[in-house]
């Protein structure tokens, strides 16, 4: 299986350092994001890239993205964090590119 290991090893260097919260990128593996959504390729969801897309400029976009994921708008996964830690995700996902 091919595996991104640079990315396993970002995400386990996080964790190391970050004891209490869960990071974005745990957390969007942690709840498989990626059985949807990729990075940049638009497969059943959009991608994180074009979400960024659509919001850019709005300077509330990351407060609408974590309530979103907190409550599962449109039938969307709901996702179990704190609201630091979907407001961490939102920012992780309007910041890709
Ligand atoms: C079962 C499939 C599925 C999973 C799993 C999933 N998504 Fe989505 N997501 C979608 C679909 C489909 C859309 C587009 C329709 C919509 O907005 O609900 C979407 C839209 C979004 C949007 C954009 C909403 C907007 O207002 O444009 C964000 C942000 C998002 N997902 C984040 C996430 C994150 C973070 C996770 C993991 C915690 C996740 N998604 C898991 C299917 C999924």
């Amino acid at each position: 299986m091919k595996f991104p290991c640079a990315l396993i090893a970002i995400v386990a260097g996080l964790a190391a350092t970050t004891a209490f919260a869960a990071t974005p990128e745990e957390l969007i593996a942690k709840n498989r994001c990626g059985r949807c959504h990729s990075a940049k390729t638009t497969v059943k969801a959009p991608s994180f890239a074009s979400i960024a897309e659509k919001y850019k400029g709005q300077a509330d976009a990351s407060a609408k993205v974590a309530q979103m994921l907190k409550t599962g708008a449109n039938e969307h996964d709901k996702v179990a964090a704190s609201d630091a830690e979907l407001k961490a995700v939102a920012d992780f996902v309007l910041s890709s590119k």
